[in-house]
Formats: C-alpha cells, sequence, structure tokens
C-alpha cells in the first residue's frame, strides 16, 4: 500500500469569535494517490474550514496536516506557496475563470509561479484543455462557454500542472443535475489516472456514488466508508 499523499492528524480549528467557533475538532483523515474522496456534512459543519487547512491555505489551531509526509507548518510562507504552485490544484464552485483571458489563457495560469515559460505554458494548457474534451474551445472567453464548460476550464487549470491532489468544493453547486454528473464523472477519470481527488458537498446525491464518503458534522469526522484497506 502507497503512503498518503495527504493526512489530517488530530486537527482543529478555532475562530477566536465571542463565543469562539469551534470549525473542527480533531479531525484525522489521510488520502492516497487515485483516490476519489467524497466529503459530506451540511452547511455549517467544517467542510470549508478543512478544505483550507488541507490545501495549505489556512493552518489549524492544533494538529498536523502532512503533505507526502512532510509537516506543512515546517513550511515558511514561501515554500508553502512553491508547494502549493506544484502539487495542489483547487476548483471551485463558481469556477473562478477570469473574464478577460481566453480558456487557454485562464488555464495557463495554473503554471504560474512554477517557473515554466510563456510558449510552455500555452502548450500545456492546451493539452490541459484537450483533456476535459475542449479542445475545440481554447480561442473562447469565460463568456462564451456553458457552466459545465467554465467548470472543465477550470478543471484543466487545477489539472495542467499535473498535481497530487485536486480539492474541489462544490463544484457542481451551479450546475444543473445532467451536467454536474458529468463533472463528477470527469474528476473520477482523473483520479483514475493517479491524482487524489477530494470532492467537499453538501448533497448527498453527488457523495453517495463516490467510492469513498467523509461524513463531518460540527466539525467531527463522524465516518470514514469506502477507505482503500491495506
Ligand atoms: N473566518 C471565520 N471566522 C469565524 N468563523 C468562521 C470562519 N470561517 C468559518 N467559520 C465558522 O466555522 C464553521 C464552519 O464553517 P465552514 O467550514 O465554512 O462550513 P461548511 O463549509 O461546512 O459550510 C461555521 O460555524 C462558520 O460560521
Ligand atoms: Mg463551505
Amino acid at each position: 500500500m502507497t503512503e498518503p499523499v495527504l493526512t489530517v492528524e488530530e486537527v482543529s480549528k478555532t475562530y477566536p469569535t465571542d463565543p469562539p467557533t469551534h470549525a473542527l475538532r480533531a479531525a484525522n483523515l489521510a488520502v492516497r494517490a487515485g483516490e476519489l474522496v467524497a466529503v459530506v456534512g451540511p452547511s455549517g459543519s467544517g467542510k470549508s474550514t478543512l478544505l483550507s487547512i488541507m490545501g495549505t491555505l489556512e493552518d489549524p489551531t492544533s494538529g498536523t496536516v502532512r503533505l507526502r509526509g512532510y509537516p506543512v507548518a515546517r513550511l515558511g510562507d514561501a515554500q508553502r506557496a512553491a508547494l502549493r504552485a506544484r502539487h495542489i490544484g483547487f476548483v471551485f464552485q463558481q469556477f473562478h475563470l477570469i473574464p478577460t483571458l481566453t480558456a487557454e489563457k485562464n488555464v495557463a495560469t495554473g503554471l504560474l509561479y512554477t517557473g515554466a515559460g510563456h510558449a510552455e505554458r500555452l502548450r500545456h494548457a492546451r493539452d490541459a484543455l484537450e483533456a476535459v474534451g475542449l479542445a475545440h474551445r481554447t480561442r473562447y472567453r469565460p463568456g462564451q462557454l456553458s457552466g459545465g464548460e467554465k467548470q472543465r476550464v477550470a478543471i484543466a487549470r487545477a489539472l495542467v500542472k499535473q498535481p497530487s491532489i485536486v480539492f474541489a468544493d462544490e463544484p457542481t453547486g451551479a450546475l444543473d443535475t445532467a451536467t454536474g454528473e458529468n463533472i463528477i464523472r470527469l474528476l473520477s477519470e482523473i483520479a483514475r489516472s493517479g491524482t487524489a481527488v477530494i470532492v467537499i458537498t453538501h448533497d448527498h446525491a453527488i457523495a453517495d456514488p463516490m467510492p469513498r464518503r467523509v461524513r463531518i458534522r460540527d466539525g467531527r469526522v463522524t465516518t470514514d466508508t469506502g477507505a482503500p484497506t491495506a
């Protein structure tokens, strides 16, 4: 059995509100290459907090996050940004594309801070768009694309760096059911090719068919089913 790409060990997060908000309480999780994991829970249960901590965007109040075995807390800001640039892709509900840029230029932004030159970034961007079925849309701007196409562009942007792990926060939340199902199918193909994919959702129709389902409630992981066994 391979080592986990990501581990979350006894991670808690308390926001200094009055009274304090315990967004995460001693959460544990280990994710391996090629896994497709749904993190499911109601609104306010701590899903987005967990995602920003796993994605190294925020620090836990206590506990440890490791990427490929290395404790993230030991990295300085610059090292952490470099780690994110190379190893972590993000996909959001609202796509977060730059409206003035073509699809290929949006995807190429996924390679900023990796050291790749302009022509190389564009070449990889076109390859990534082809991989998500959008070879015929490279010169379109977001306003000329459907919702599902926009999300494919956002997925291509996450994938273009060939990350170890992709986090998708409610990736189907802005799409109709059929389009959302296609996006989930694409994410599961990406996992099959070896990238760990973590999908955050409050929607059981999205989570239930996934091979592994982690339920979170009041900041606690309450069940974790379908994890690969050693
Ligand atoms: N920056 C913050 N400051 C204070 N409270 C926060 C902050 N971010 C999230 N919370 C609170 O933490 C809890 C978990 O939020 P969140 O992780 O966004 O849940 P979910 O994504 O499952 O809806 C909620 O009670 C939310 O109000
Ligand atoms: Mg959320």
